[in-house]
């Protein structure tokens, strides 16, 4: 069974395409790559079609993790299946999630699964541009949803 993952930031240029990477990142690390399937997309669709943003470009080659998609936005069929994990950001992303697509049975936040930090929201670093701080919490809440997912599928 392949357990979907679906990460959901505003533009999918900065906060969302750098948590796909760093999931399958340590996904591929704990020889899971096959069981998964892993994907990005955006409430907004601005940046539809374009490269990640430099910032989260840089540092992820800055930590060794490569990513090479591209933007696009959130669709009807990504909320379709009710045991797709769908993982927002912040708490707007998932004000606007069920605004438009109505609740989902598996939907949170990346930072409920943090287990160093008591944010709960990722800043946009599209206006902060502290990328470097919006890797260390994508990092952290990656690493507790990743260890959630494993004892809840029994990985
Ligand atoms: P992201 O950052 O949601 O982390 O990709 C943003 C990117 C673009 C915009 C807002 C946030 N924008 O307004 O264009």
């Amino acid at each position: 069974m392949t357990i979907n993952v679906l990460f959901v930031c505003l533009g999918n240029i900065c906060r969302s395409p750098m948590a796909e990477a760093v999931f399958q990142h340590l996904v591929n690390e704990a020889d899971l790559t096959d069981q998964f399937r892993i994907d990005s997309a955006g409430t907004g669709n601005w940046h539809v079609g374009e490269k990640a943003h430099p910032g989260t470009r840089q540092i992820l080659a800055e930590h060794g993790i490569a990513y090479n998609g591209r933007a696009r936005q959130v669709t009807r069929q990504d909320m379709a299946d009710p045991h797709t994990y769908i993982i927002t950001m912040d708490k707007s992303n998932s004000d606007d999630l069920r605004r438009v697509f109505g609740p989902h049975a598996n939907q949170y936040r990346l930072l409920d699964f943090a287990r160093e930090t008591a944010v709960t929201d990722v800043p946009d670093p599209y206006y902060t541009n502290n990328f470097e701080t919006v890797y260390q919490l994508v990092t952290d809440g990656c690493q507790g949803l990743l260890e959630t997912i494993r004892q809840r599928e029994g990985l």
